[in-house]
């Protein structure tokens, strides 16, 4: 088996003053190599912890997670922001991309910390704007974009280093409904053309895109269904 994610027992506390809030109180998950995967459940039911430990944003208080075959539960701040530059693509819900930069830029900061040669970032990142349908907008920035179009931009920026997971955090929650069926129709080219899609949502007809549903309830795993 080809498992791209591993985690066993992970627990994520917040100490608050003298109070710790358990989060995720101990959660085992594998995700093989290619799945396309759903993340559901009620606000506040630990989903975007869980992602940003599995995007290697944060760390967990507790357990182990392999990514990609390395054990990133032990590494240092700067191992991991190593890692997550090389293995990640993070998608947000508010688009987070550099407001006085163009979409090519956006595109082709993550090569920047790749070490990639400025002629090689340029003609990649334009690659990849037109893979997402900005060909004709490479030098527009964000606040000469739509909603729409400003996500497919942080799709680009987060497919551009050709990382082991695609990660998105309600990917759709700030577009109107045309639009997210846009975005979900992307992230569906995204996932036939080989790569392992993870998001986050609340909405049964965006899960309906992925392969397997699973149902975070007060930070534990209530069900893990695949179709
Ligand atoms: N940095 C933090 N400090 C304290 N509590 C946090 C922190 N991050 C998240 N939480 C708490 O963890 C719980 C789950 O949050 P979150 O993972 O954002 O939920 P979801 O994405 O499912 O809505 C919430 O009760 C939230 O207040
Ligand atoms: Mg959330």
């Amino acid at each position: 088996m080809d498992n791209v994610i591993e985690i066993r027992g992970i627990i994520r506390d917040f100490k608050l003053g003298q109070e710790t809030v358990h989060v995720l109180k101990g959660i085992d998950l594998e995700i093989e190599r290619g799945e396309y995967v759903a993340i559901m459940g009620p606000s506040g039911s630990g989903k975007s912890t869980l992602m940003n430990l599995l995007g290697c944003l944060d760390t967990p208080t507790g357990g182990s997670y392999i990514l990609n075959g390395s054990d990133v539960s032990t590494m240092t701040d700067d191992e991991l922001a190593e890692i997550r530059n090389k293995e990640i693509g993070f998608v947000f819900q508010t688009f987070n991309l550099l407001p006085r930069t163009t979409a090519l830029d956006n595109v082709a900061l993550p090569m920047i910390y790749a070490g990639t040669s400025k002629a090689n970032r340029n003609k990649r990142a334009a690659e990849v704007l037109t893979d997402v349908g900005l060909a004709d907008r490479m030098d527009h920035k964000p606040n000469q974009l739509s909603g729409g179009q400003r996500q497919r931009v942080a799709v680009g920026r987060a497919l551009v280093n050709k990382p082991s997971i695609i990660l998105a955090d309600e990917p759709t929650g700030n577009l109107d409904s045309k639009t997210s069926v846009e975005i979900m129709s992307l992230f569906d080219d995204i996932h036939a053309s080989g790569n392992t899609v993870i998001l986050v949502t609340h909405e049964e007809d965006i899960a309906a895109h992925a392969h397997r549903i699973i149902r975070l309830r007060d930070g534990i795993i209530e069900s893990d269904i695949k179709r």
